[in-house]
């Protein structure tokens, strides 16, 4: 009977932390096995601890064939996939990796809206096309000095505050409360800040709580000289009516790193131009994911070790 733990890992990892966690406990990948449910019937029951991420999270189900986990360590902040109040009913401490990623998914909010408001990725393809010989680029946006509201002023928010300020930028948020000491205006009504906002940049939780909080009337607030990124959760934008907004041009852009239907993207997307499209990307530095990777082992070794984990999930 080994004497290290037994971990169960749910979907891929960086190597260099699957090589940590095989080191550390005695760790199965799941997908290994060549019948993974039947697995799990047979074996379920030896699993102390569970190594999940924001992307595959974790249902109650599977929780339900763990029936002795004690922790749950995720790779990523997002929670909107790990059922917690399942794990809150059995008792499972879960750990995930706040923080750790907010400088480069800030950085990622603001190159996107750069990127949507001077057209520098639409410029790049104009000039590799050979359009440059036969004509000038039309004009874009300023960025510095404009309107930017936040939907969404947690750990990562108000990350992207601290940069925009450092583009003179005239910044306002939006959540359910207030954040108290906040330097910045709280607009307590969605629309409002739309409607007031050049630039709206969606870093909210995902979820059932934010599902389509960006809808068609949001959208039409935010209006033709209005920009939006996100770098949230596709969840929480209502995606087919940005398509029609983007493609009527009833908003002047959209900068794209998540999507309701991850790694499909809606094809009538591709073919515009007033729009960036990225791969679920903002926390995608070696830096931070290694990090991030830190962060899931140190929860693990923290619970095993009978210390409190080093970042906890909220509890639901
Ligand atoms: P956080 O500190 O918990 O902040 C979440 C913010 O969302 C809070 O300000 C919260 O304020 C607000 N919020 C929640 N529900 C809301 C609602 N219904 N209406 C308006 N605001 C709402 O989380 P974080 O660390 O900043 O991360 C935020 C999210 O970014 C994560 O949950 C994840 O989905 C996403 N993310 C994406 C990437 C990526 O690769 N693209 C990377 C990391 C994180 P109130 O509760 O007061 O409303
Ligand atoms: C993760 C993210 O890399 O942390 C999050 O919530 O969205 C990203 O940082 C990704 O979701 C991991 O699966």
């Amino acid at each position: 009977m080994s004497a290290r733990p037994r971990v169960l890992q749910l979907g891929r990892l960086m190597a260099s932390l699957e090589t940590r966690l095989k080191a550390g406990f005695d760790t199965t990948f799941l997908a290994d096995e060549a019948d993974p449910q039947a697995f799990l019937a047979a074996h379920g029951g030896e699993f102390a601890g569970l190594v999940a991420s924001a992307g595959v999270g974790a249902s109650a189900a599977l929780m339900a064939q763990l029936p002795n986990l004690k922790v749950i360590s995720s790779f990523g902040v997002g929670l909107d996939k790990l059922d917690l109040v399942a794990a809150k009913e059995r008792g499972i401490a879960v750990g995930y990796t706040p923080d750790v990623l907010n400088d480069c998914v800030a950085d990622l909010a603001i190159a996107l809206m750069l990127d949507i408001g001077r057209r520098v990725s639409e410029a790049e393809r104009f000039v590799r096309r050979g359009d440059w010989t036969r004509g000038t680029f039309p004009l874009a946006r300023k960025v510095s000095g404009a309107k930017l509201g936040i939907v969404g002023f947690g750990r990562i928010g108000q990350t992207i505050a601290r940069r925009a300020a450092g583009f003179e930028m005239d910044i306002r948020y939006h959540t359910r409360r207030p954040v108290d000491g906040s330097a910045y205006p709280h607009e307590p009504a969605l629309l409002e800040l739309a409607r007031w906002a050049d630039y709206l940049v969606i870093i909210t939780a995902g979820g059932a709580a934010t599902k389509h909080l960006i809808d068609a009337a949001v959208l039409d607030a935010l209006g033709p000289d209005g920009f939006i990124v996100n770098v949230a959760r596709g969840s929480v934008i209502d995606e087919a009516a940005l398509v029609r907004a983007l493609a009527d041009k009833r908003i002047g852009g959209a900068g794209l790193d998540v999507f309701e239907d991850e790694p499909n993207v809606p094809a009538a997307l591709l073919a515009l131009d007033n729009v960036v499209l990225l791969p679920h990307v903002a926390s995608g530095t070696r830096e931070t994911r290694q990090a991030m990777a830190d962060r899931v082992f140190d929860n693990l070794q923290a619970h095993f070790a009978g210390r409190p984990l080093v970042s906890a999930a909220p509890q639901p």
